[in-house]
């Protein structure tokens, strides 16, 4: 593993690999023992967007690793007046030992991984969310340790998330439905490319249009927000396609008694999850927001060791 750019990109061995070394660094991190894997590292965190639960646990995660996290955002940096990627990624490769980047094209983290010599770490792009979805596998693994025998209900906008989600299941054999309205589909590309994937691993993609039929039995309903970020200025019409979509007390008892919640977070409480069902019982959403930090730690030690 050199780069984490997207989950298709690892071998389900890879996967595995990090959930193992982020459940020790997890119980390291509770025992308050120190774990300094990458001590004298400086990792950049390159930020388009706004973020909390990837930029703190990046941020933290490589402080309790022993190493050093370095913001950059557009306006810290000549990227802001228009410095190239290329540069940008060669330059940043002679003073530090990783690259983080959250960004709007996919493109940029794809460049940012070609030009430089250091890892690249895709902390989301408008087309995919890798650390989110490894953090979820480990959230999953912590309710139903056999990943290939869960069932994951998607419901809500195909977006960056949904397609991670597409590479991960695909990856560890799970099963996963979809539900979107019309014309908001996971990404098609992604999706045959997950398809392929699946049928290696034995995993099952479905794309459905009914948010019920998705969720009947399933162990895992997950949901995301309907505007991501970038697509601000849809919020309104959004908000008025995606209503059958929300999920609420109705649509998760459908699901298994025992079912996880999910959301990546942040929520937009009232509209695609209610109050009820994220404050609830069912919930496990701050749990994901923690796994980031131990997901994410792993990732950096995987890829900046050595
Ligand atoms: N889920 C997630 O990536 O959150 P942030 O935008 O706060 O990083
Ligand atoms: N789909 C959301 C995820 C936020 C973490 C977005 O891209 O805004």
């Amino acid at each position: 593993m050199k780069h984490l750019l997207s989950i298709h990109d690892l071998a389900r061995e890879e996967i595995d690999e990090i959930l193992t070394l982020a459940k020790d660094l997890k119980e390291r991190q509770r025992r308050r023992e120190p774990h300094p894997l990458l001590a004298g590292k400086t990792l950049a965190m390159i930020f388009e967007k706004p973020s909390t639960r990837t930029r703190v646990p990046f941020e933290t995660g490589m402080v309790q690793l022993g190493g050093y996290p370095l913001v950059l955002t557009p306006g810290d940096t000549q990227l802001g007046r228009g410095e190239t990627i290329h540069d940008t990624a060669q330059v940043l490769s002679r003073y530090v030992d990783g690259i983080m980047a959250r960004t709007f094209a996919h493109d940029t983290v794809l460049d940012l991984a070609r030009f430089g010599t250091v890892p690249v770490i895709n902390g989301l792009t408008d087309l995919l969310h890798p650390c989110q979805v490894l953090a979820d596998l480990f959230t999953i693994q912590e309710r139903f340790p056999r990943l290939d025998e869960v069932t994951v209900a998607y419901v809500g906008d195909g977006n960056n998330v949904t397609n991670s989600l597409l590479y991960g299941v695909a990856k560890v054999g799970a099963t996963i439905r979809v539900a979107t309205p019309e014309g908001h589909a996971p990404d098609a590309e992604v999706t045959v490319t997950a398809k392929a994937d699946a049928q290696a691993s034995g995993a099952t993609i479905e794309l459905l249009r009914d948010p019920g039929i998705a969720v009947e039995g399933a162990h895992v309903v997950y949901t995301d927000t309907w505007t991501s970020m970038g697509q601000e200025d849809e919020a309104e019409a959004r908000r008025r396609l995606f209503q059958p979509y929300q999920v609420n007390a109705e649509l998760v008892a459908k699901a298994r008694p025992e079912a996880i919640v999910m959301h990546c977070l942040p929520a937009h409480r009232g509209d695609e999850l209610t109050d009820d069902v994220m404050d609830g019982p069912q919930s496990v959403v701050f749990d994901q927001a923690e796994n980031r930090l131990h997901v994410q730690k792993a990732v950096m030690a995987l890829l900046m060791q050595g």
